[in-house]
């Protein structure tokens, strides 16, 4: 369980988060929304160890992640999948090797990578392009890989900041059903996004977050 206590932070003197607080179970899928300079980004910063905060705690499990060291928001790091709009993929590295990356760095076997990262790439769509190198692809293919990488280690718990910012709207709406399938298999998700259509498909628990207010919380 996830519980964000009275989370507060300023950057210089301006509020740019005040007073959130939400809880979220294992299994969720949490839709955070709101328009650009909400503080939609800087939520799910904090939530992942990457920027500090001024008040309040960050629950995940046991674990307070305000307070961890740096080493040890390394260690929560590695537990936790992390997903950007921006996709950030090593350029001369194929899509297998892109998303195999994490599990070589981590030591496992061999047979074990080939096995886990050909089954995230089948749960992607991303089997036939297994050689392909990022500049071969579609954005919306580009952030699959993105995506792909993230789940290799088997998160249960995984962060996506704007996942469709650069997607156009079938590649988007393909996006949200994967998404949805990734819940459906158990993982926890919390996103945030200010497309409607992404709304639609995933919102089935939306935070709405106004100049860096929680203004309301809804279930369907
Ligand atoms: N590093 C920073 N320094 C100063 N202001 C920042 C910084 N990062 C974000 N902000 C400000 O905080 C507010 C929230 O930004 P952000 O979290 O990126 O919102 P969103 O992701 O919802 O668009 C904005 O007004 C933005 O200008
Ligand atoms: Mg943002």
């Amino acid at each position: 369980m996830i519980v964000i206590e009275n989370l507060s932070k300023k950057h210089g003197k301006h509020q740019v988060l005040e007073d959130i607080s939400f809880k979220v179970n294992g299994g969720e899928l949490v839709t955070i929304v709101g328009g650009s300079g909400a503080g939609k980004t800087t939520l799910i910063h904090t939530l992942i160890g990457a920027e500090k905060i001024d008040s309040g705690n960050i629950k995940i499990d046991n674990l307070v992640v305000n307070k961890l060291s740096p080493a040890k928001v390394q260690d929560y790091r590695r537990h936790i999948g992390i997903i950007f709009q921006d996709y950030k993929l090593l350029p001369q590295k194929t899509v297998f090797e892109n998303v195999s990356f994490a599990l070589e760095v981590a030591g496992y076997d061999k047979n074990f990578i080939n096995q886990r990262t050909t089954d995230v790439l089948k749960l992607t769509g991303l089997e036939a392009k297994r050689n392909h190198f990022p500049r071969q692809l579609s954005g919306g293919e580009r952030q699959r890989v993105a995506i792909a990488r993230a789940l290799v280690h088997n998160p249960e718990l995984i962060f996506a900041d704007e996942p469709t910012g650069n997607l156009d709207p079938e590649n988007t709406a393909a996006l949200a059903r994967l998404f949805l399938k990734i819940n459906k298999s158990g993982t926890t998700i919390i996103l945030s996004t200010h497309n409607k259509e992404v709304v639609k498909i995933l919102g089935e628990r939306i935070i709405t977050l106004q100049k860096g207010k929680l203004v309301s919380d809804t279930k369907k």
